[in-house]
């Protein structure tokens, strides 16, 4: 199983998001498109307050442990007050936590990439569309990995926005080797070759992927990241 960090050969990961997957079949939609080829699984969270929808909580995470000991959970918190939910995620078995700029700003954001690192997992900083680049730049060394939103977040199956890469070709020029860029939103065989194009190594993607009948989503899964069809 491909771990955010250490599988720099791997490059671009794929990252499913289960907020597209069948909730009445988690653990099989999950465990089909681990074998077709995805590299973890990204668990989006929303809280109907910094985005207007709810989506799950640290009992998924807590459930896809058990079932996938060994899968890397990803797990993006588009959530106002994001430090009230580290432990709960931690505790449950995520690997990394994502939390959004737009909550903790400046030496906020280096806090609290010192607070997830203290407790055992890797620490991401995310960032919207409509947020400019420069919030993130100056905080950016604090974290192991950066999430350019390619979607205003809420929901699967939007429309990717574009303006955004160049927000990916910003970061991508400043960020160290030992440092994932992903973007998430949007992202399917159409888009996916200007998301890597613009130096993006962590490919998201929900409807893309789940949104395909079980036995075709390995081709989908291998388009998105080497460009075949
Ligand atoms: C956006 C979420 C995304 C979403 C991506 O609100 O953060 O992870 O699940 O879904 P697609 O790939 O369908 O745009
Ligand atoms: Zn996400």
């Amino acid at each position: 199983m491909a771990n955010l960090f250490t599988h720099p050969s791997r490059l671009p990961l794929i990252a499913p998001s289960i907020l597209s997957a069948d909730f009445a079949n988690m653990g099989e939609d999950c465990t089909g498109v681990l074998e077709a080829g995805g590299d973890l699984l990204h668990v989006d969270v929303m809280d109907g307050h910094f985005v207007p929808n709810l989506t799950m909580g640290p009992d998924m995470c807590r459930w896809l442990r058990k079932a996938l000991p060994d899968v890397f959970l990803d797990v993006h918190l588009m959530v106002t007050d994001p430090e009230r939910y580290f432990e709960p995620f931690v505790e449950a078995g995520a690997d990394h936590v994502t939390f959004h700029v737009e909550v903790a700003p400046g030496d906020k954001a280096a806090s609290l990439c010192e607070k997830l690192h203290s407790m055992g997992v890797t620490a991401g900083i995310s960032i919207n569309p409509p947020t400019p680049v420069e919030q993130i730049l100056g905080v950016a060394q604090h974290a192991d990995l950066v999430l350019v939103m390619s979607v205003n977040p809420g929901f699967g199956g939007q429309a990717f926005i574009e303006d955004t890469l160049a927000k990916t070709r910003a970061l991508a020029a400043v960020l160290r080797a030992d440092q994932r860029l992903e973007m998430d939103g949007g992202i399917g065989p159409d888009t996916a070759e200007l998301v890597r194009e613009a130096g993006c190594d962590v490919l998201v993607a929900g409807s893309a992927i789940f949104g395909e009948m079980s036995e075709n989503r390995g081709r989908v899964i291998r388009g998105l990241r080497d460009g075949t069809r």
